[in-house]
């Protein structure tokens, strides 16, 4: 299939009825033919413009869903047997959709898969039938831009439209972050899954991850670019520190609201709701200086998130720059999410004259940073960076020019 997925990536680029076709012969070779039609769906990766580890903790976050994408070619079967295959990764896996799914390491991706359908049928949907299902992705595994979440993402609305199950997109997103919490056991925010399932081309969202309201903000960049830049860092999040990030601001908020409770104030609901002079006055009873560090990321992040969107609808995109910047420090210092690779990308970037800010995307440990820059130093820029960085670390990073994209949708 390795010469199946360079003809895909090329089609993917330009020409989805091509890409359709393609995918149908490959589909057909694998699984053979049948009276049932094959349907076709894709989901986005996404980069977080500013926002980072907070959507965990009711703050607001600013991704936005780029133009790389996962496709699915699904089709349903006449008994109960399920098949997923991946153009990227061959080999076909077989479950029946009436067992009980649980995680199981030799299962690799179809873990996502199975977690979304124990996720469905725990809420109550039946399926009768089973399919076989192939997919291809464009977007790089474990890489900070979230494949984990666009294959969710992209199996989930595939599952409510082959079965009419009538999910809307933030159901979706709630239904994949609950599959990471109970099935996979990364306990992670719902950002990546909701500009997924709900992203649109030329638009951020401004998400409030305590109420789910959220806000299309125009993305109008102007003669700049954002450039994802993949440290090529592998990582998974569930070996990562992710959930002891998640553990530390629990336990931080317990202190602070037990503090709240003695002066008789009411409690916070999340690390977010404590404005700047709220943590000022309790930061005295944060003793221990690494909950001290990961609160104050919480408080300035959260602000830099409102900041960030005023400055580009005010077409101000230097400042917008120097909030990345701030961001990508404060997840150094404070929140300690960066690390040698991301740090030296950062750094990097900030030489190039034409870069005006740059920071980690995402949980970080590795994984992605984005960098905003000039349409015209590209070639510059990867030549500069890349080579300092290949130097530094011993092998290279990648990087790529995104635009934004549709969320999670049937391929027409
Ligand atoms: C991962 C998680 C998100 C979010 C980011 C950090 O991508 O899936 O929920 O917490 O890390 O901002």
């Amino acid at each position: 299939m390795a010469n199946d997925y360079s003809v895909l990536a090329e089609y993917a680029q330009k020409d989805t009825d091509a890409l359709k076709r393609e995918l149908s012969v490959i589909f057909e070779r694998q699984y053979g033919q049948s009276s049932e039609p094959v349907m076709f769906f894709a989901a986005p990766a996404r980069i977080n413009i500013i926002g980072e580890h907070i959507d965990y903790n009711g703050g607001k976050v600013f991704p936005a869903a780029i133009d790389k994408y996962i496709y699915l070619a699904i089709r349903r079967r006449n008994d109960s047997v399920i098949r997923y295959d991946d153009v990227r990764f061959p080999g076909v896996f077989t479950f029946d959709i009436t067992e009980t799914f649980a995680y199981k390491k030799e299962n690799d991706y179809c873990n996502y898969l199975n977690g979304i359908l124990s996720i469905l049928k725990s809420r109550g949907f039946t399926f009768p039938k089973g399919f076989d299902a192939l997919f291809f992705s464009c977007i790089p595994p474990g890489g900070g831009i979230s494949s984990s979440s666009a294959l969710e993402c992209c199996f989930a609305y595939a599952v409510s439209s082959i079965y009419n199950l009538n999910v809307d997109g933030v159901e979706i997103a709630k239904i994949g972050q609950e599959s990471e919490h109970r099935f996979m056991n990364v306990n992670c925010g719902i950002m990546d899954q909701f500009i997924i399932a709900m992203g649109k081309k030329d638009r951020a969202i401004l998400l409030d991850c305590a109420t789910l309201d959220y806000e299309y903000v125009p993305l109008e960049l102007g003669d700049y670019r954002f450039v994802v830049m993949n440290t090529n860092k592998k990582r998974q999040l569930s070996d990562s520190k992710y959930n002891e990030r998640v553990s530390e601001c629990k336990t931080a908020l317990g202190i602070m609201n037990a503090e709240l409770e003695k002066r008789g104030e009411p409690a916070l609901p999340d690390l977010c709701s404590c404005s700047a002079e709220q943590f000022e006055s309790l930061k005295s009873c944060l003793t221990d200086d690494v909950l001290l560090r990961r609160v104050r990321h919480c408080v300035t992040e959260n602000a830099r998130v409102y900041a960030a969107v005023a400055a580009l609808k005010a077409g101000n995109l230097q400042e917008l720059g120097r909030l990345m910047d701030a961001s990508h420090e404060s997840l150094r210092l404070d929140y300690e999410t960066t690390g040698i690779e991301l740090d030296t990308l950062h750094e990097e970037a900030g030489k190039i004259s034409g870069c005006i800010g740059s920071r980690v995307t995402g949980a970080g440990f590795g994984g992605c940073g984005i960098a905003l820059i000039h349409k015209d130093c590209f070639g510059e820029f990867t030549e500069k960076v890349g080579s300092v960085y290949r130097e530094k670390i011993g092998y290279d990073a990648s990087f790529f020019e995104c635009g934004t994209g549709d969320g999670a949708s049937a391929l027409n």
